[in-house]
């Protein structure tokens, strides 16, 4: 397929970090924990969502997660990517030309995971979308892997009703988990498992030091 919304962006000199896991593995929880990390050592850090992140991707988040819509998983595909997609143009690429650390809670993976192993459309699809619409995966994963009834009770545990994914069964949370375990597998340099069992302050401490283990390796300022 040709590039027809390439504007020939080369990758900016930043950082591009991505947050994973099933419903209620911790991933917010951490957030906070990575981006002080990453400020102490120097970066500018921008933290951001999906879906969401935008005034149209909030808006397309909305839609998404309300039980009342019974969109199917193709329509939820393509939600999904028309919400990164703007995070992408409007977000993300400026941040790294300016060589800025973006944080994201959930990114592309969340699509492999939940739309290719959750509702059983093709990856190759998925990797397609991605290649033409995203043009980068992240530099960097942390996928917080905890047991789906774990999980789903931790969310639950916070209150509110349960949004249209939350609602799901424990089958498709189970194919979730199990895309998220397989794409760590195949890319074990990008994507690290953090085991989400613990208590909070030990899931943010595993996570900041692979981050730091990350930002070592290739050389970061300290
Ligand atoms: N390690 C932990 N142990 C126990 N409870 C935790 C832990 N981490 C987070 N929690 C609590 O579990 C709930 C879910 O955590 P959090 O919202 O960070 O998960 P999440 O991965 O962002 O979920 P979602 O996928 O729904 O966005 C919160 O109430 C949080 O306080
Ligand atoms: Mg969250």
């Amino acid at each position: 397929m040709a590039d027809p919304v390439h504007h020939g962006a080369v990758p900016g000199p930043g950082l591009l970090l991505s947050l994973e896991g099933g419903e209620g593995a911790g991933k917010s929880t951490v957030l906070g924990a990575l981006r002080a990390r990453l400020e102490a050592r120097g970066h500018l850090v921008l933290s951001t969502r999906e879906p969401g992140g935008t005034p149209a991707g909030e808006a397309i988040r909305e839609l998404l997660l309300d039980p009342a819509q019974a969109l199917r998983p193709q329509a939820e595909l393509l939600l999904m990517f028309a919400a990164r997609a703007q995070l992408v143009e409007a977000v993300v690429e400026p941040a790294l030309a300016r060589g800025e650390v973006v944080l994201s809670d959930r990114f592309t993976d969340a699509s492999f995971a939940y739309q290719g192993g959750g509702r059983g459309l093709p990856m190759a699809v998925i990797a397609e979308l991605e290649r033409v619409f995203v043009r980068r995966s992240p530099d960097f994963t942390l996928l917080l892997d905890l047991d789906v009834e774990l999980g789903l009770a931790r969310a639950r545990a916070r209150g509110g009703p349960a949004d249209r994914i939350e609602s799901e069964q424990r089958a498709f949370f189970e194919r979730v988990r199990a895309a998220y375990r397989a794409r760590a597998q195949a890319e074990p340099e990008r994507i690290v498992v953090i085991d989400a069992r613990p208590s909070a302050e030990a899931v943010a401490a595993a996570a900041c030091a692979a981050l730091e283990a990350f930002l070592d390796r290739r050389g970061a300022p300290a």
